[in-house]
Parts: C-alpha cells; sequence; structure tokens
C-alpha cells in the first residue's frame, strides 16, 4: 500500500473530523450572526438618538460637536460591520435567492463605474473587443461584487485601474486589474476567509473588516460562477470572475 493511501479506520476518523469541523464552521458562523443581529439594533437606536443631537448642534461647544462626529463615524462603521457579517451569514445559509438574469455586461460595468466618486488621477477604463457580452447573472448582486473588488484595488494601489470583459465559449470573464501592493501566494488562499486581512494592523486608513472578498465568493458562487485571483507580490492583483454567458456558443 502507498504512503498516500489511508486504511480504512483512518478514513473514518478523518471524515468524522471533516464533519466535525464543518459543524464547529457552522456553529461559529451562527454564532457570529446572532451576535450581530443582538447588537445591530441598540447600536442602530443609538445612533439615531446621537443624529438627532447633531441636528440642533448649534448648543454644543466645537469640541462636543467633534466628539460626536468622531462617535458618529466609529458607529457607523461598527453598524455596516454588523450588517456584512449578517449578509455573510444569510448567504452562507443560502437564505437569499439569486436570480439569472440575462444582462449586458459593459452597461452594467459603467454603471457601477459611475457610482464611484472620481478620485483624483484615479482612471478606471473598460477594455473590451465586444461591447455587446451577455451574462447570465443576479444584476444587483454582480453589482455588488464588483463594487467589493473595484473598491479593493482603489484602495490597495494607487494607479489607474482595467476592467476587462472577455467572452470564451459559453462563459464571460470579467477581470479587474490593478498594479498595486498584490497579494502573497502564502497569502492567497487565506483572503476569501472572513475577516482575513493581509495587514494585519487592521489600519483604519487602508482597510475595512476583512469581509468584502468573503462576501463576493460567495456571491459569485450562488450566481453558479468562479471567483480567481492572480497576483505577484509588489506588481499588481487581477480579480477574475468567470460567469455563464447567456447565449450558447453552439
Ligand atoms: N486588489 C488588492 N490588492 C492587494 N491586496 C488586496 C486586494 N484586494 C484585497 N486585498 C487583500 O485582501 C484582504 C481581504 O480583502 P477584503 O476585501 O475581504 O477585506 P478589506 O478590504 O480589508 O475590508 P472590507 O470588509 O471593507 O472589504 C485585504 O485586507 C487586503 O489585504
Ligand atoms: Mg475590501
Amino acid at each position: 500500500m502507498s504512503d498516500f493511501t489511508l486504511t480504512s479506520s483512518e478514513e473514518i476518523s478523518v471524515k468524522k473530523t471533516m464533519v466535525s469541523l464543518t459543524e464547529v464552521q457552522a456553529r461559529q458562523r451562527q454564532l457570529i450572526a446572532n451576535f450581530s443581529h443582538e447588537l445591530r439594533t441598540p447600536l442602530t437606536l443609538a445612533y439615531g438618538y446621537m443624529q438627532s443631537i447633531h441636528r440642533r448642534s448649534e448648543n454644543l461647544t466645537d469640541f462636543q460637536k467633534n466628539a460626536l462626529e468622531l462617535a458618529m463615524c466609529e458607529m457607523q462603521h461598527t453598524i455596516q460591520l454588523l450588517q456584512e457579517s449578517l449578509e455573510l451569514a444569510r448567504l452562507d445559509s443560502h437564505k437569499i435567492c439569486l436570480r439569472r438574469e440575462s444582462l449586458l455586461l459593459h452597461s452594467l460595468v459603467s454603471e457601477v463605474i459611475s457610482i464611484f466618486p472620481k478620485v483624483k488621477d484615479r482612471e478606471i477604463v473598460i477594455e473590451t473587443e465586444e461591447s455587446n457580452i451577455l451574462v447570465l447573472a443576479d444584476a444587483d448582486r454582480l453589482k455588488q461584487v464588483l463594487l467589493k473588488l473595484i473598491d479593493n484595488a482603489l484602495r490597495y494601489s494607487d494607479t489607474a485601474i482595467k476592467i476587462v470583459l472577455e467572452k470564451s465559449g459559453d462563459y464571460v470573464s470579467i477581470s479587474i486589474c490593478d498594479w498595486g501592493c498584490g497579494v502573497s501566494l502564502q497569502d492567497q488562499p487565506n483572503i476569501f476567509t472572513p475577516f482575513y486581512r493581509v495587514d494585519r494592523s487592521r489600519s483604519r486608513v487602508t482597510g475595512g473588516a476583512g469581509l468584502g472578498l468573503a462576501i463576493a465568493k460567495v456571491l459569485v458562487d450562488g450566481m453558479g460562477g468562479t471567483l480567481n485571483i492572480y497576483s505577484q507580490l509588489g506588481e499588481g492583483s487581477i480579480f477574475q470572475i468567470i460567469l455563464k454567458s447567456s447565449v450558447s456558443s453552439t
């Protein structure tokens, strides 16, 4: 028997370990979802009270006003994080239904690009040989994925961003390319894991919670596609979404 072949008792033990790992992950996700749900309601309420004080801020000193604005900013960030954790938990438990509709890719991508405020010297260009590529996807969810990938490309690079649209056979690919810091080979398998950030200092300047790619991956998987990364440290990254075309090549 080769070194790589398991005996039947070893196989049973591996299967048991796999089952219990999946159970632990499921319980962990449920815990995060419950926790996020319980925290979101009181925080949203408290944020509402702060907003109403801010609206009547003429009675506050500059120091108080400043402190209130900082607290509101932190609270908004936390509410957003809780919302994203809940979203991920719902997606993981298949509680969100994804549509499959035929969409004109070029206009969908252009619409997403127009949402980004014009950052000085940051160009986002679309490159394609065919302007009428049709993709089978859920429009809102695909926009959500693109927003997350473009946001990352802008955040982790300071160059122009290129979005390449291609059709090959029955498949369509959307590649978001940047020439920024890149991701090392060692980090690449982990970046789709919730809360994983390469910059472990979790600096507010460059990063969020580490949920964007985890949500993007679950959404692309849910639409029957794949999300790949091609990257080299210090050179840049390509995040490639592959989805079915709504026009069969046969
Ligand atoms: N285009 C990119 N270039 C270099 N590193 C990237 C790129 N996109 C993602 N990363 C790395 O992968 C990590 C995970 O990305 P992800 O989008 O999940 O989280 P985030 O951007 O830190 O926070 P958020 O939840 O706000 O999206 C990032 O922290 C960053 O280290
Ligand atoms: Mg992100």
